[in-house]
């Protein structure tokens, strides 16, 4: 069975700590210590306050679902230590250092590096940007307000422009866009709307290119216990795990 390392016992964590049919979560790590013990009270997998000893335990893939810094200070770390890893916090590839120096980790290592759905769907086919012309690839994202730490009461455009100088306004919001660029390997126009009035955070992926036009909007449910996150990303990770040693391989 997958042996799992948890990087980030937050939200996304706890759904993941759930539904654990298939492989076993066997460590966990968080900056906040008492978030891993509660990761591990729903698993049995073995709380670690220290990186460098949680990098040590016998995983085959580790799970980042924690922060764009996160990202930063540890992915490479845990490809050197030889395990896979998946990360969530996909923003933090906007950094084309550290994109190339991930992919050179892993090279190294033989390792992979897993870039989940997260909280879209329609990622796997979009590829095909990599071998066929896209003319348009935009993302409108409609978020509620206060997760993006604005305050209005009305809907207003709070960005539109690439994606890289969107996740850098706002980092724990928009990782779908990099998601997005590194899929199709176009830049992503990124439109980022705050309503009030919102009850799911929407996106709306609009591609046009030679295979045709493609609109997706999907409306995602909160997590059951943070409305700042969508369910689906939590899920997508699951379906992922879960899917590793499956030898039909399904999608692009
Ligand atoms: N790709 C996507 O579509 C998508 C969707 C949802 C969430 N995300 C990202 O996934 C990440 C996790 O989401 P969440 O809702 O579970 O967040 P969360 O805030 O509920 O949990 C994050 C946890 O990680 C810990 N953490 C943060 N930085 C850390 C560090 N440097 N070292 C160790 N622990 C650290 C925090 O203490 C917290 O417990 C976020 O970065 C979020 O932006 C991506």
């Amino acid at each position: 069975m997958i042996k799992v390392g948890l990087l980030g016992c937050g939200n996304v964590a706890h759904v993941i700590a759930r539904d654990t049919e298939g492989f076993e979560i066997k460590a966990c790590f968080d900056l906040m210590h008492e978030r891993a013990e509660e990761i591990a009270e729903i698993t049995g997998a073995e709380p670690f306050s220290s990186f460098e000893e949680f990098i040590q335990e016998d995983l085959d893939i580790v799970v980042e679902a924690a922060s764009v810094a996160a990202v930063h200070e540890f992915a490479e770390k845990v490809l050197d230590n030889e395990k896979d890893i998946v990360i969530l916090s996909v923003g933090a590839l906007a950094d084309p250092e550290l994109k190339n120096s991930l992919r050179d980790a892993a090279k190294k290592t033989g390792r992979s590096i897993y870039i989940p759905s997260g909280a879209i769907m329609g990622l796997d086919n979009l590829k095909i940007g990599r071998i066929s012309n896209i003319s348009k690839l935009l993302l409108r994202s409609t978020k509620n307000p206060r997760s993006l730490g604005i305050e209005t009461d009305k809907k207003m455009l709070v960005f539109s422009g690439r994606a890289d100088e969107c996740i850098r306004r706002f980092p724990k919001n928009i990782n779908v866009a990099i998601a997005l660029e590194l899929a199709t390997g176009h830049d992503v126009e990124v439109e980022l709307w705050a309503d009030p009035a919102l009850k799911r955070n929407t996106h709306e992926i609009i591609v046009e290119g030679d295979f045709g036009n493609f609109n997706l909007k999907i409306e995602n449910k909160p997590c059951p216990d943070n409305p700042a996150t969508s369910y689906l990303a939590a899920l997508s990770i699951i379906t992922l795990l879960k899917n590793l040693e499956d030898p039909i391989k399904i999608g692009t």
